[in-house]
């Protein structure tokens, strides 16, 4: 999705279909790491592509790694623990999982190999505690400056440089004793040590102990289960003990096949609880086989209501009991996806209260204070403390626009609000409102394409769909005008023109005449046209260059002049109605083809403006061209559209009028804007 301000997600009413989730990002920064560090190539399936997972990539070919990218899978030689710069500033996003453990593993290695890296990030990032871990890598002997504010990133790790007579990790790094870190603030502390520590190995073990009670144990697994397939086998006691055996040495597992993203999931697995009605929705990616704490989802999900059957690596949802029912839930274990359960407690009957949460607050946003904010703008009442978040549904609904905190989980949990017209049970007096997400693409960091994805399973009522109709003459620039909102507003479409003259080339090529009105129709309803952002294919084949030829679009006008012709185009032009919205240009979208749309403008020009861009469009393209001819055929061609007594242009009664002659492009696209605000509910 292109960064655009908002998405505004029509009213919700059922969710059916295939969702294919991306890969986990715990599991792929973990992955991407340790085929970092260890010796030999790595061949790595399914890695998520995110924010996240770039930053990582980033610093590790700055690291020196060498890195292939194939289209479904990388390829990473690892440093085999050497470390291949001896200098190097990271940036790292907003990623807690490279932030923690590449901090660890370069105080380590630096530690014995000597060095200076700094590691910074988004502002938000340096807001995000890292003091416990570094406490503990000072231990160690680790060398490690705050550049900023003192247990916050941005950091600096560094070493002596490496004396290769005596050199080894053994003789730099105190690993005599058991390293202390504290478990209760983040797991990834534990986390980074144990990533890291295994590039310190020596002859003897390595202990972690761990102060306070161990949060996210299941992020811990993830890091044990991964260490061991590249090697390294940690001996665990009571959660409490880790131990690294000595000798230990990163081993490339040669290959590795990265899961679908079970947070990721948990917004699909909610949707389906609560709107799976008719149909399941079917989740491929994570399945009971996931070494992802967050698969246990799936039962505060059954838990609420849903019916989950699950396969190996995948699940299928349906809506079961409904409302939902509401729950009290430690969420110690699945701090992410509990973001999932606040909000399906919108659908709930009672009061849901989730507990043992204060990590929220030290993730992406304070998650707990941001959560409730949201809700309670969405109309729920809403209870936080410290470490719990109590939320009772809205009584009525309100429109409202979400701030999303750059966190990506915020954006994606809330925008299952749009689901409200089934809130209560789906009663019809319930007035279904439309949610608005404010900076949708946050949701790159972990999902880039959650918003496609999300509006690819779910349907919502016809009327519900928005629609902004842009008609008007030819060369007005309507549409670069409809396709520049559609884009800004991240609504699908339609260049209704294209239908015209897609069914005139083909013509053309079948030899069907211009005054054939039934064999025209039969073109036209036979067409396999496909509008895609900047490209038309018919039949497979791209035409987008074609279909503007002039006599192409001379033909176009005179069989557009025939009922049967339009009629058979009215389907074609109707399916572009879809969630979350549709822009449509063409002459008739206002009057005929969507004459309940929201907003209707009518845009004209000056012939004489119109004729001097088409003429400037085609001296551009190298075909020379006579300003006085254009014009007389724009004319022609304005009398043609307007005459003709089947839909002739004109403005709907309610459009409103721009007249652009003397506007640039931009200034047209923020007059819609400015006009489409004003309808909307959001204030
Ligand atoms: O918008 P355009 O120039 O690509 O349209 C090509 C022709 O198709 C135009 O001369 C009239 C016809 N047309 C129409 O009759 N109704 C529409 N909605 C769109 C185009």
């Amino acid at each position: 999705m292109f960064s655009i301000p908002f998405i505004d997600i029509p009213p919700l009413r059922s969710a059916h279909g295939v969702v294919h989730l991306p890969g986990s990002k715990s599991i792929s920064n973990r992955v991407l790491l340790l085929a970092g560090l260890c010796e030999g190539a790595t061949r790595i399936h399914d890695a998520l592509d995110s924010e996240d997972t770039r930053v990582m990539l980033a610093a590790l070919r700055q690291l020196g790694c060498k890195i292939d990218a194939g289209d479904a899978s990388l390829t990473i030689h690892g440093l085999g623990g050497r470390l291949g710069r001896s200098v190097a500033s990271l940036f790292l996003g907003n990623a807690g999982t490279a932030m923690r453990p590449l901090c660890a593993a370069l105080a380590v290695m630096a530690a014995s190999q000597g060095g200076r890296f700094e590691l910074s990030g988004l502002p938000r990032m340096h807001e995000r505690p890292i003091g416990d871990l570094v406490a503990a890598l000072r231990q160690l002997g680790c060398n490690v400056e705050w550049l900023g504010e003192v247990g916050y990133p941005p950091l600096r790790v560094s070493g002596a440089a490496a004396d290769h007579r005596t050199g080894g990790a053994d003789t730099q790094l105190r690993i005599h004793a058991p390293i202390r870190v504290r478990g209760d603030v983040s797991s990834q502390f534990l986390s980074a040590l144990l990533l890291a520590l295994p590039l310190a190995s020596s002859a003897q073990p390595i202990t972690i102990e761990v102060d306070g009670d161990l949060i996210s144990r299941p992020y811990v697994e993830i890091t044990l289960n991964l260490l061991a397939r590249f090697g390294i086998v940690v001996e665990v006691d009571a959660w409490r003990r880790f131990v690294i055996p000595a000798r230990s040495v990163y081993r490339s597992p040669g290959e590795i096949h990265v899961e679908g993203d079970a947070s990721s999931a948990s917004y699909f697995i909610a949707l389906g609880a609560i709107a799976a009605g008719d149909a399941p929705l079917r989740i491929v990616g994570v399945g009971k086989d996931s070494i992802q704490g967050d698969i246990a989802f799936v039962d505060a999900a059954r838990a609420m209501g849903a019916e989950v059957t699950c396969g190996a690596s995948e699940l299928e949802v349906r809506r079961g009991t409904f409302p939902l029912r509401a729950i009290d839930l430690d969420c110690n274990h699945i701090p992410d996806a509990a973001m999932t359960l606040a909000v399906m407690a919108l659908f709930a009957r009672g009061t849901t209260r989730l507990t043992h949460i204060a990590s929220w607050r030290v993730k992406e946003s304070d998650r707990i204070a941001a959560m409730a904010t949201q809700l309670r703008n969405l109309g729920a009442s809403v209870r936080a403390g410290a470490d719990f978040i109590e939320i009772t549904p809205p009584r009525t609904w309100q429109a409202a626009a979400i701030q999303t905190y750059d966190d990506h989980r915020i954006a994606m949990c809330l925008s299952l609000a749009a689901c409200n017209p089934l809130a209560l049970g789906g009663s019809r007096s319930v007035m279904p409102i439309p949610v608005r997400i404010l900076d949708p693409q946050c949701v790159a960091k972990t999902f880039p394409d959650y918003f496609e994805t999300l509006f690819s399973v779910v349907h919502a009522d016809e009327a519900d769909i928005p629609v902004i109709t842009v008609d008007g003459p030819t060369a007005s620039g309507k549409g670069t005008l409809a396709s520049a909102v559609a884009q800004q507003l991240g609504y699908h479409f339609l260049d209704s023109g294209a239908a015209y003259r897609a069914t005139a080339l083909s013509a053309m090529r079948a030899g069907v005449a211009a005054d054939d009105e039934a064999g025209l129709a039969t073109v036209a309803a036979n067409l396999d046209l496909q509008c895609l952002p900047g490209q038309t294919r018919l039949g497979g084949e791209d035409v987008t260059e074609m279909l503007r030829f002039e006599e192409v679009g001379a033909l176009a006008s005179k069989i557009s002049a025939w009922p049967k012709v339009r009629a058979a185009l009215r389907q074609f032009q109707l399916k572009h109605r879809r969630v979350p919205g549709l822009v449509a240009d063409g002459r008739d979208m206002g009057t005929v083809i969507f004459p309940g749309a929201d907003l209707k403008v009518f845009l004209t020009a000056s012939a004489a403006t119109r004729a001097e861009r088409r003429h400037k469009q085609l001296i551009l393209k190298g075909i020379s061209a006579n300003i006085d001819g254009l014009r007389a055929e724009l004319e022609a061609r304005d009398e043609r559209d307007q005459s003709r007594p089947v839909s002739p242009l004109k403005p709907a009664q309610d459009a409103v009028l721009l007249d652009n002659s003397a506007l640039s492009v931009q200034a047209s696209v923020d007059a819609v804007l400015s006009a489409w605000q004003q309808r909307r509910p959001f204030g």
